[in-house]
Protein backbone atom coordinates (compact mmCIF):
# COMPACT_ATOMS: atom_id res chain seq x y z
CA UNK A 1 0.00 0.00 0.00
CA UNK A 2 3.13 2.55 -0.41
CA UNK A 3 1.82 4.47 -3.40
CA UNK A 4 -2.16 4.38 -1.55
CA UNK A 5 -3.61 7.54 -3.14
CA UNK A 6 -7.33 6.23 -3.25
CA UNK A 7 -9.80 5.87 -0.27
CA UNK A 8 -13.00 4.19 1.04
CA UNK A 9 -15.85 6.04 1.86
CA UNK A 10 -18.81 4.03 3.79
CA UNK A 11 -22.23 4.50 3.77
CA UNK A 12 -24.33 2.50 6.53
CA UNK A 13 -27.80 2.75 7.98
CA UNK A 14 -27.87 4.37 11.76
CA UNK A 15 -31.46 2.73 12.43
CA UNK A 16 -32.85 -1.00 11.98
CA UNK A 17 -32.25 -0.80 8.20
CA UNK A 18 -34.31 -0.11 5.43
CA UNK A 19 -33.52 3.73 5.76
CA UNK A 20 -33.11 4.11 1.82
CA UNK A 21 -29.12 2.89 1.53
CA UNK A 22 -29.37 2.08 -1.89
CA UNK A 23 -30.89 5.34 -2.68
CA UNK A 24 -28.14 7.47 -1.22
CA UNK A 25 -24.98 5.37 -3.18
CA UNK A 26 -27.04 5.81 -6.23
CA UNK A 27 -27.02 9.49 -5.15
CA UNK A 28 -23.48 9.75 -4.48
CA UNK A 29 -22.75 7.99 -7.79
CA UNK A 30 -23.31 11.12 -9.30
CA UNK A 31 -20.18 13.04 -8.12
CA UNK A 32 -18.22 10.99 -9.94
CA UNK A 33 -15.70 10.57 -7.46
CA UNK A 34 -16.05 6.83 -7.14
CA UNK A 35 -14.45 3.72 -9.69
CA UNK A 36 -16.83 1.03 -7.36
CA UNK A 37 -18.84 0.05 -5.03
CA UNK A 38 -18.17 -2.81 -2.31
CA UNK A 39 -20.58 -4.93 -0.26
CA UNK A 40 -18.95 -5.97 3.03
CA UNK A 41 -21.67 -8.09 4.81
CA UNK A 42 -24.69 -9.39 4.93
CA UNK A 43 -26.61 -11.41 2.14
CA UNK A 44 -29.70 -11.64 0.45
CA UNK A 45 -31.36 -10.25 3.79
CA UNK A 46 -30.84 -6.98 2.01
CA UNK A 47 -33.14 -5.44 -0.04
CA UNK A 48 -31.88 -2.15 -1.78
CA UNK A 49 -34.39 -0.06 -3.90
CA UNK A 50 -33.11 2.14 -7.25
CA UNK A 51 -35.31 4.16 -8.76
CA UNK A 52 -34.16 6.03 -11.47
CA UNK A 53 -35.81 6.73 -15.46
CA UNK A 54 -38.55 4.72 -14.62
CA UNK A 55 -36.72 1.59 -13.49
CA UNK A 56 -36.81 0.04 -10.20
CA UNK A 57 -34.26 -2.56 -9.16
CA UNK A 58 -34.14 -4.10 -5.39
CA UNK A 59 -30.31 -5.20 -5.28
CA UNK A 60 -29.96 -7.92 -2.47
CA UNK A 61 -26.86 -9.18 -2.92
CA UNK A 62 -25.65 -6.86 -5.97
CA UNK A 63 -24.46 -3.33 -4.67
CA UNK A 64 -26.42 0.03 -5.71
CA UNK A 65 -23.61 1.06 -8.08
CA UNK A 66 -25.78 -1.63 -10.73
CA UNK A 67 -27.50 1.43 -12.34
CA UNK A 68 -23.99 3.43 -13.26
CA UNK A 69 -22.95 1.51 -15.79
CA UNK A 70 -18.77 2.17 -15.67
CA UNK A 71 -18.85 1.02 -11.78
CA UNK A 72 -17.13 -2.12 -10.22
CA UNK A 73 -19.62 -4.04 -8.18
CA UNK A 74 -17.51 -5.91 -5.82
CA UNK A 75 -19.09 -8.69 -3.19
CA UNK A 76 -16.46 -9.06 -0.20
CA UNK A 77 -15.51 -12.21 1.63
CA UNK A 78 -17.95 -11.45 4.76
CA UNK A 79 -20.76 -11.30 2.22
CA UNK A 80 -22.64 -14.54 2.75
CA UNK A 81 -23.57 -15.18 -1.01
CA UNK A 82 -26.85 -16.11 -2.16
CA UNK A 83 -26.71 -18.78 -5.61
CA UNK A 84 -30.30 -17.59 -6.69
CA UNK A 85 -30.60 -14.81 -5.47
CA UNK A 86 -27.97 -13.19 -7.52
CA UNK A 87 -28.70 -15.02 -10.50
CA UNK A 88 -31.91 -13.59 -10.85
CA UNK A 89 -30.56 -10.25 -9.94
CA UNK A 90 -27.73 -10.52 -13.05
CA UNK A 91 -30.86 -11.39 -14.94
CA UNK A 92 -32.87 -8.74 -14.07
CA UNK A 93 -30.20 -6.08 -14.52
CA UNK A 94 -29.64 -7.79 -18.13
CA UNK A 95 -33.59 -7.12 -18.74
CA UNK A 96 -32.97 -3.05 -17.32
CA UNK A 97 -29.71 -2.99 -20.10
CA UNK A 98 -27.09 -3.54 -17.71
CA UNK A 99 -24.94 -6.79 -18.48
CA UNK A 100 -23.23 -6.16 -14.95
CA UNK A 101 -20.93 -9.61 -15.48
CA UNK A 102 -18.24 -8.32 -16.38
CA UNK A 103 -17.97 -5.54 -13.93
CA UNK A 104 -18.85 -8.10 -11.05
CA UNK A 105 -16.07 -9.39 -9.09
CA UNK A 106 -16.73 -11.68 -5.83
CA UNK A 107 -14.42 -12.97 -3.10
CA UNK A 108 -13.05 -16.27 -3.42
CA UNK A 109 -13.50 -16.03 0.32
CA UNK A 110 -17.14 -15.34 0.56
CA UNK A 111 -19.06 -17.50 2.11
CA UNK A 112 -21.75 -19.52 -0.01
CA UNK A 113 -25.26 -20.05 1.06
CA UNK A 114 -26.38 -23.71 0.85
CA UNK A 115 -29.79 -24.83 -0.28
CA UNK A 116 -30.29 -26.19 3.61
CA UNK A 117 -29.31 -22.68 5.03
CA UNK A 118 -32.84 -21.43 4.34
CA UNK A 119 -34.64 -24.45 5.27
CA UNK A 120 -32.47 -24.71 8.85
CA UNK A 121 -33.15 -20.33 9.30
CA UNK A 122 -37.23 -21.91 8.87
CA UNK A 123 -36.42 -24.35 11.59
CA UNK A 124 -34.38 -21.87 14.27
CA UNK A 125 -37.35 -20.18 13.73
CA UNK A 126 -39.82 -23.27 14.43
CA UNK A 127 -37.87 -23.79 17.33
CA UNK A 128 -37.84 -20.08 18.76
CA UNK A 129 -41.45 -19.97 17.83
CA UNK A 130 -41.93 -22.63 20.10
CA UNK A 131 -40.96 -20.26 23.45
CA UNK A 132 -42.91 -17.29 22.12
CA UNK A 133 -39.35 -15.72 21.10
CA UNK A 134 -39.09 -15.63 17.45
CA UNK A 135 -36.32 -13.04 15.88
CA UNK A 136 -39.01 -12.74 13.07
CA UNK A 137 -35.57 -13.31 10.15
CA UNK A 138 -35.71 -12.43 6.38
CA UNK A 139 -35.33 -16.42 5.93
CA UNK A 140 -32.33 -15.95 3.46
CA UNK A 141 -29.92 -18.73 5.93
CA UNK A 142 -27.82 -15.75 7.19
CA UNK A 143 -27.82 -17.50 11.17
CA UNK A 144 -26.98 -20.47 9.63
CA UNK A 145 -24.34 -19.87 7.05
CA UNK A 146 -22.28 -17.41 9.44
CA UNK A 147 -22.67 -19.87 12.04
CA UNK A 148 -21.19 -22.60 9.52
CA UNK A 149 -18.94 -20.42 8.62
CA UNK A 150 -17.78 -19.44 12.78
CA UNK A 151 -17.27 -23.51 13.32
CA UNK A 152 -15.42 -23.36 10.22
CA UNK A 153 -16.88 -26.08 8.04
CA UNK A 154 -18.68 -23.51 5.58
CA UNK A 155 -18.53 -23.61 1.90
CA UNK A 156 -16.46 -20.37 -0.02
CA UNK A 157 -17.04 -19.18 -3.39
CA UNK A 158 -14.08 -20.43 -4.35
CA UNK A 159 -15.11 -24.12 -3.04
CA UNK A 160 -17.35 -23.88 -6.23
CA UNK A 161 -14.67 -24.57 -8.80
CA UNK A 162 -12.24 -26.38 -7.11
CA UNK A 163 -12.61 -30.50 -7.71
CA UNK A 164 -13.73 -30.87 -4.12
CA UNK A 165 -16.49 -28.92 -3.92
CA UNK A 166 -19.10 -32.10 -4.32
CA UNK A 167 -17.36 -33.99 -1.74
CA UNK A 168 -17.62 -30.79 0.83
CA UNK A 169 -21.38 -30.10 -0.07
CA UNK A 170 -22.20 -33.37 0.57
CA UNK A 171 -21.02 -33.80 4.03
CA UNK A 172 -22.23 -30.29 4.82
CA UNK A 173 -25.26 -31.11 3.56
CA UNK A 174 -25.24 -34.60 5.38
CA UNK A 175 -24.39 -32.42 8.89
CA UNK A 176 -27.59 -30.37 8.05
CA UNK A 177 -29.98 -32.90 7.83
CA UNK A 178 -28.76 -34.67 10.63
CA UNK A 179 -29.99 -31.15 12.06
CA UNK A 180 -33.16 -30.94 10.74
CA UNK A 181 -33.73 -34.57 11.35
CA UNK A 182 -33.44 -33.28 15.17
CA UNK A 183 -35.54 -30.64 14.88
CA UNK A 184 -38.18 -32.68 13.78
CA UNK A 185 -37.87 -35.13 16.73
CA UNK A 186 -37.55 -32.77 19.25
CA UNK A 187 -39.31 -29.87 17.99
CA UNK A 188 -41.61 -31.21 15.49
CA UNK A 189 -40.43 -29.34 12.28
CA UNK A 190 -41.66 -30.60 9.68
CA UNK A 191 -39.08 -31.32 6.48
CA UNK A 192 -40.57 -31.21 3.55
CA UNK A 193 -38.32 -33.56 0.93
CA UNK A 194 -39.99 -32.94 -1.91
CA UNK A 195 -39.33 -29.30 -1.53
CA UNK A 196 -35.48 -29.80 -0.33
CA UNK A 197 -35.07 -31.84 -3.39
CA UNK A 198 -36.68 -29.26 -5.54
CA UNK A 199 -34.82 -25.92 -3.70
CA UNK A 200 -31.59 -27.85 -4.37
CA UNK A 201 -32.29 -28.52 -8.17
CA UNK A 202 -32.58 -25.13 -8.30
CA UNK A 203 -29.48 -24.30 -6.32
CA UNK A 204 -27.33 -26.62 -8.37
CA UNK A 205 -28.48 -24.67 -11.76
CA UNK A 206 -27.43 -21.29 -10.20
CA UNK A 207 -24.26 -22.42 -8.86
CA UNK A 208 -23.31 -23.53 -12.15
CA UNK A 209 -24.38 -20.02 -13.46
CA UNK A 210 -22.07 -18.78 -10.63
CA UNK A 211 -19.43 -20.57 -12.14
CA UNK A 212 -18.87 -18.29 -15.24
CA UNK A 213 -18.38 -15.19 -13.17
CA UNK A 214 -15.49 -13.43 -11.59
CA UNK A 215 -14.89 -15.09 -8.14
CA UNK A 216 -11.30 -13.61 -7.45
CA UNK A 217 -9.13 -12.38 -4.74
CA UNK A 218 -11.81 -9.19 -4.35
CA UNK A 219 -9.34 -7.47 -1.24
CA UNK A 220 -6.24 -8.04 -3.90
CA UNK A 221 -7.92 -5.84 -6.49
CA UNK A 222 -9.83 -3.46 -4.26
CA UNK A 223 -6.03 -2.72 -2.84
CA UNK A 224 -5.36 -2.73 -6.76
CA UNK A 225 -7.43 0.58 -7.63
CA UNK A 226 -6.83 2.33 -4.09
CA UNK A 227 -2.97 2.29 -5.05
CA UNK A 228 -4.10 3.44 -8.51
CA UNK A 229 -5.68 6.65 -6.98
CA UNK A 230 -9.55 5.19 -7.45
CA UNK A 231 -12.09 5.70 -4.86
CA UNK A 232 -14.73 2.70 -3.59
CA UNK A 233 -17.78 3.23 -1.92
CA UNK A 234 -18.25 0.53 1.24
CA UNK A 235 -22.52 -0.06 0.74
CA UNK A 236 -23.94 -0.96 4.24
CA UNK A 237 -26.58 -3.98 4.76
CA UNK A 238 -28.88 -3.92 7.23
CA UNK A 239 -27.77 -1.38 9.87
CA UNK A 240 -26.43 -0.47 13.14
CA UNK A 241 -29.06 -1.23 15.32
CA UNK A 242 -28.77 -4.62 13.96
CA UNK A 243 -25.04 -5.42 14.29
CA UNK A 244 -24.61 -8.70 16.13
CA UNK A 245 -22.24 -7.47 18.43
CA UNK A 246 -24.37 -3.83 19.58
CA UNK A 247 -27.54 -4.56 18.58
CA UNK A 248 -30.49 -5.92 20.58
CA UNK A 249 -29.05 -9.78 20.99
CA UNK A 250 -30.58 -11.75 19.70
CA UNK A 251 -33.42 -9.80 17.55
CA UNK A 252 -29.96 -8.61 15.07
CA UNK A 253 -28.70 -9.87 12.46
CA UNK A 254 -25.73 -12.57 12.17
CA UNK A 255 -23.38 -10.10 10.75
CA UNK A 256 -21.12 -6.77 11.82
CA UNK A 257 -22.64 -4.26 10.51
CA UNK A 258 -20.52 -1.22 11.38
CA UNK A 259 -17.85 0.44 9.14
CA UNK A 260 -15.12 -0.78 11.22
CA UNK A 261 -16.20 -4.18 9.91
CA UNK A 262 -15.32 -2.81 5.93
CA UNK A 263 -11.96 -3.17 6.92
CA UNK A 264 -12.75 -7.11 7.44
CA UNK A 265 -15.14 -7.53 5.01
CA UNK A 266 -13.16 -6.27 1.89
CA UNK A 267 -9.51 -7.16 3.17
CA UNK A 268 -8.25 -3.20 3.50
CA UNK A 269 -6.83 -1.44 6.23
CA UNK A 270 -8.58 1.02 8.60
CA UNK A 271 -6.27 4.02 7.17
CA UNK A 272 -7.89 4.04 3.74
CA UNK A 273 -11.54 4.78 5.18
CA UNK A 274 -12.36 8.51 4.90
CA UNK A 275 -16.13 9.68 5.13
CA UNK A 276 -18.58 7.81 7.29
CA UNK A 277 -22.03 8.44 5.74
CA UNK A 278 -24.93 7.36 8.15
CA UNK A 279 -28.44 6.99 6.67
CA UNK A 280 -31.77 7.90 8.65
CA UNK A 281 -35.13 8.42 8.05
CA UNK A 282 -37.18 11.53 9.00
CA UNK A 283 -39.36 8.64 11.49
CA UNK A 284 -37.68 5.03 12.16
CA UNK A 285 -39.34 1.60 11.11
CA UNK A 286 -37.94 -1.98 12.26
CA UNK A 287 -39.01 -5.08 10.83
CA UNK A 288 -38.77 -8.64 12.79
CA UNK A 289 -39.18 -9.62 16.51
CA UNK A 290 -37.54 -7.61 19.78
CA UNK A 291 -38.30 -4.36 21.11
CA UNK A 292 -39.38 -1.16 19.33
CA UNK A 293 -39.25 1.32 21.82
CA UNK A 294 -39.43 4.46 19.57
CA UNK A 295 -42.74 2.19 17.87
CA UNK A 296 -45.48 4.49 17.76
CA UNK A 297 -48.36 4.19 20.09
CA UNK A 298 -51.69 4.94 17.97
CA UNK A 299 -51.98 2.19 15.50
CA UNK A 300 -53.84 4.58 13.18
CA UNK A 301 -50.82 7.04 12.94
CA UNK A 302 -48.56 4.24 12.21
CA UNK A 303 -50.62 2.71 9.89
CA UNK A 304 -50.91 6.64 7.97
CA UNK A 305 -47.05 6.36 7.80
CA UNK A 306 -46.75 2.62 6.80
CA UNK A 307 -49.08 3.54 3.86
CA UNK A 308 -47.78 6.59 3.20
CA UNK A 309 -43.78 5.62 3.05
CA UNK A 310 -45.05 2.75 1.62
CA UNK A 311 -43.26 0.97 4.40
CA UNK A 312 -42.92 -3.05 3.37
CA UNK A 313 -40.13 -5.34 3.34
CA UNK A 314 -38.00 -4.85 -0.02
CA UNK A 315 -37.06 -8.47 0.70
CA UNK A 316 -39.70 -9.93 2.60
CA UNK A 317 -43.13 -7.96 1.75
CA UNK A 318 -43.24 -7.76 5.37
CA UNK A 319 -45.31 -4.59 6.64
CA UNK A 320 -42.86 -2.41 8.97
CA UNK A 321 -43.50 -0.90 12.40
CA UNK A 322 -42.88 2.72 12.48
CA UNK A 323 -41.69 4.53 15.22
CA UNK A 324 -40.86 8.32 15.45
CA UNK A 325 -37.22 9.42 15.05
CA UNK A 326 -35.21 7.52 18.15
CA UNK A 327 -32.18 10.65 18.65
CA UNK A 328 -31.44 8.47 22.06
CA UNK A 329 -31.07 5.26 19.59
CA UNK A 330 -29.34 7.82 16.71
CA UNK A 331 -26.61 9.21 18.82
CA UNK A 332 -25.15 5.63 19.89
CA UNK A 333 -25.23 4.33 16.39
CA UNK A 334 -23.32 7.34 15.97
CA UNK A 335 -20.82 7.01 18.53
CA UNK A 336 -20.25 3.37 16.98
CA UNK A 337 -20.56 3.92 13.72
CA UNK A 338 -18.23 7.47 13.67
CA UNK A 339 -20.77 8.68 11.26
CA UNK A 340 -19.59 12.01 10.09
CA UNK A 341 -22.21 13.03 7.76
CA UNK A 342 -25.78 12.37 7.19
CA UNK A 343 -28.24 12.01 4.78
CA UNK A 344 -32.18 12.01 6.19
CA UNK A 345 -34.79 10.31 3.78
CA UNK A 346 -38.38 10.20 3.73
CA UNK A 347 -38.53 14.13 4.57
CA UNK A 348 -42.16 14.01 2.44
CA UNK A 349 -44.41 11.59 4.98
CA UNK A 350 -45.59 12.86 7.33
CA UNK A 351 -48.83 12.04 8.06
CA UNK A 352 -49.61 13.80 11.60
CA UNK A 353 -50.14 17.38 12.39
CA UNK A 354 -47.61 16.78 15.29
CA UNK A 355 -45.06 14.17 15.48
CA UNK A 356 -42.55 12.96 18.18
CA UNK A 357 -39.54 12.77 19.09
CA UNK A 358 -37.47 9.89 21.08
CA UNK A 359 -35.29 11.80 23.26
CA UNK A 360 -34.75 8.95 25.96
CA UNK A 361 -35.49 5.99 27.56
CA UNK A 362 -36.56 4.89 31.01
CA UNK A 363 -36.21 1.82 33.47
CA UNK A 364 -37.70 1.84 36.66
CA UNK A 365 -38.43 5.54 36.26
CA UNK A 366 -34.62 6.25 35.72
CA UNK A 367 -33.41 8.13 32.60
CA UNK A 368 -30.94 6.03 31.08
CA UNK A 369 -27.10 7.56 30.22
CA UNK A 370 -25.96 4.29 28.53
CA UNK A 371 -27.86 2.30 26.06
CA UNK A 372 -28.94 -0.69 27.88
CA UNK A 373 -28.41 -4.36 26.55
CA UNK A 374 -31.65 -5.37 26.34
CA UNK A 375 -34.62 -3.30 24.70
CA UNK A 376 -37.09 -5.39 26.74
CA UNK A 377 -35.64 -3.75 30.13
CA UNK A 378 -36.81 -0.42 28.42
CA UNK A 379 -40.37 0.85 30.56
CA UNK A 380 -40.93 4.13 28.83
CA UNK A 381 -39.43 6.95 26.69
CA UNK A 382 -39.17 10.66 26.68
CA UNK A 383 -40.73 12.43 23.74
CA UNK A 384 -41.02 15.70 22.57
CA UNK A 385 -43.08 17.13 20.14
CA UNK A 386 -42.74 19.02 17.18
CA UNK A 387 -44.98 20.24 14.62
CA UNK A 388 -45.70 18.06 11.43
CA UNK A 389 -45.31 19.24 7.87
CA UNK A 390 -47.72 16.54 6.04
CA UNK A 391 -46.95 16.08 2.40
CA UNK A 392 -45.93 19.48 0.75
CA UNK A 393 -42.23 19.23 0.65
CA UNK A 394 -42.81 15.95 -1.74
CA UNK A 395 -40.11 16.02 -4.77
CA UNK A 396 -38.75 19.23 -2.87
CA UNK A 397 -34.86 19.77 -4.50
CA UNK A 398 -34.02 23.42 -3.42
CA UNK A 399 -33.35 24.33 0.27
CA UNK A 400 -35.65 27.55 -0.35
CA UNK A 401 -38.71 25.39 -1.47
CA UNK A 402 -38.68 23.51 1.89
CA UNK A 403 -41.40 24.17 4.34
CA UNK A 404 -40.57 26.26 7.63
CA UNK A 405 -41.99 23.68 9.51
CA UNK A 406 -39.48 21.30 8.12
CA UNK A 407 -36.95 23.42 8.07
CA UNK A 408 -37.11 23.65 11.88
CA UNK A 409 -37.36 20.09 12.52
CA UNK A 410 -33.99 19.86 10.71
CA UNK A 411 -32.35 22.58 12.71
CA UNK A 412 -33.95 20.74 15.74
CA UNK A 413 -32.17 17.59 14.88
CA UNK A 414 -28.68 19.47 13.86
CA UNK A 415 -29.10 21.08 17.17
CA UNK A 416 -29.84 17.95 19.23
CA UNK A 417 -26.57 16.32 17.55
CA UNK A 418 -24.29 19.76 17.84
CA UNK A 419 -21.86 17.87 20.31
CA UNK A 420 -21.15 15.46 17.83
CA UNK A 421 -19.16 15.78 14.92
CA UNK A 422 -21.82 15.73 12.65
CA UNK A 423 -23.12 17.46 9.77
CA UNK A 424 -26.48 16.84 7.71
CA UNK A 425 -25.68 16.81 4.14
CA UNK A 426 -28.64 16.17 2.27
CA UNK A 427 -32.52 15.06 3.13
CA UNK A 428 -34.59 12.66 0.83
CA UNK A 429 -38.29 13.84 -0.24
CA UNK A 430 -39.12 11.08 -2.99
CA UNK A 431 -38.35 7.70 -3.86
CA UNK A 432 -36.00 8.73 -7.17
CA UNK A 433 -32.40 9.93 -7.54
CA UNK A 434 -33.00 13.53 -7.90
CA UNK A 435 -35.87 13.56 -4.60
CA UNK A 436 -33.64 15.19 -2.58
CA UNK A 437 -32.13 18.67 -1.52
CA UNK A 438 -28.53 19.63 0.14
CA UNK A 439 -28.38 21.20 3.20
CA UNK A 440 -25.70 22.70 5.32
CA UNK A 441 -22.87 22.11 2.55
P1 LIG B 1 -32.43 0.29 2.11
O1 LIG B 1 -32.56 -1.14 2.49
O2 LIG B 1 -31.85 1.12 3.20
O3 LIG B 1 -31.74 0.52 0.81
O4 LIG B 1 -33.93 0.84 1.92
P2 LIG B 1 -35.15 0.07 1.19
O5 LIG B 1 -34.95 0.11 -0.26
O6 LIG B 1 -35.39 -1.25 1.82
O7 LIG B 1 -36.35 0.97 1.67
C1 LIG B 1 -36.39 2.33 1.42
C2 LIG B 1 -37.69 2.64 0.66
O8 LIG B 1 -37.93 4.03 0.69
C3 LIG B 1 -37.62 2.28 -0.80
O9 LIG B 1 -38.92 1.94 -1.23
C4 LIG B 1 -37.18 3.59 -1.46
O10 LIG B 1 -37.59 3.68 -2.82
C5 LIG B 1 -37.89 4.59 -0.61
N1 LIG B 1 -37.24 5.89 -0.42
C6 LIG B 1 -35.93 6.18 -0.25
N2 LIG B 1 -35.76 7.49 0.03
C7 LIG B 1 -37.01 8.03 0.04
C8 LIG B 1 -37.51 9.34 0.30
O11 LIG B 1 -36.78 10.29 0.60
N3 LIG B 1 -38.87 9.49 0.23
C9 LIG B 1 -39.73 8.46 -0.08
N4 LIG B 1 -41.03 8.69 -0.12
N5 LIG B 1 -39.27 7.23 -0.33
C10 LIG B 1 -37.94 7.02 -0.25
P1 LIG C 1 -31.53 -3.72 4.52
O1 LIG C 1 -30.11 -3.84 4.06
C1 LIG C 1 -34.41 -4.39 7.74
C2 LIG C 1 -33.79 -7.97 10.21
C3 LIG C 1 -34.85 -9.04 10.09
C4 LIG C 1 -34.77 -9.65 11.48
C5 LIG C 1 -33.28 -9.58 11.80
C6 LIG C 1 -32.54 -10.88 11.53
O2 LIG C 1 -32.53 -3.81 3.43
O3 LIG C 1 -31.69 -2.51 5.38
P2 LIG C 1 -31.72 -12.11 9.33
O4 LIG C 1 -32.49 -12.60 8.14
O5 LIG C 1 -30.66 -11.13 9.01
O6 LIG C 1 -31.21 -13.24 10.18
O7 LIG C 1 -32.82 -11.37 10.24
O8 LIG C 1 -32.75 -8.56 10.98
N1 LIG C 1 -33.19 -7.55 8.91
C7 LIG C 1 -33.47 -6.41 8.29
N2 LIG C 1 -34.36 -5.44 8.59
N3 LIG C 1 -33.61 -4.25 6.66
C8 LIG C 1 -32.68 -5.19 6.38
O9 LIG C 1 -31.76 -5.04 5.40
C9 LIG C 1 -32.61 -6.36 7.18
N4 LIG C 1 -31.86 -7.49 7.14
C10 LIG C 1 -32.20 -8.20 8.22
O10 LIG C 1 -36.12 -8.49 9.83
O11 LIG C 1 -35.45 -8.83 12.41
MG1 LIG D 1 -34.04 -2.62 2.69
Amino acid sequence: MKNKKGFIDVLVGLQWGDEGKGKNIDQLLSSKIYSGVARFQGGANAGHTLKHNGKTFIGHIVSSGCLHKNIELYIGNEVVVDAVSLVKEINELKKLGFNIIPRLFISNRAKLVSYMHPILDAADEHKRNKSGNKIGTTNRGIGPVYSDFRARRALLMGDIILPEFDKKLAKLSEFHMNTLSMYEKKYGFKIDHKKVAKTKREWDSAVRELKKLNICDVSYRVQKRLSEGKNILAEGAQAVMLDIDFGDYPNVTSSNTLPANVCLGLGVPHTVLRNIYGVIKAYTTKVGGGEFPARMKDSAVEKLFQDAGNEFGATTGRPRMCGWLDLFALRYAIGLSGANKIFINKADICLADKIKVVTGYKTNGKTLKEFPLYLDKVSSVVTEDIAGWGDKNFAVSKKEKVSKELTSYLKYIKNKLSDLDVKIISVGTGPEREHYFNWDK
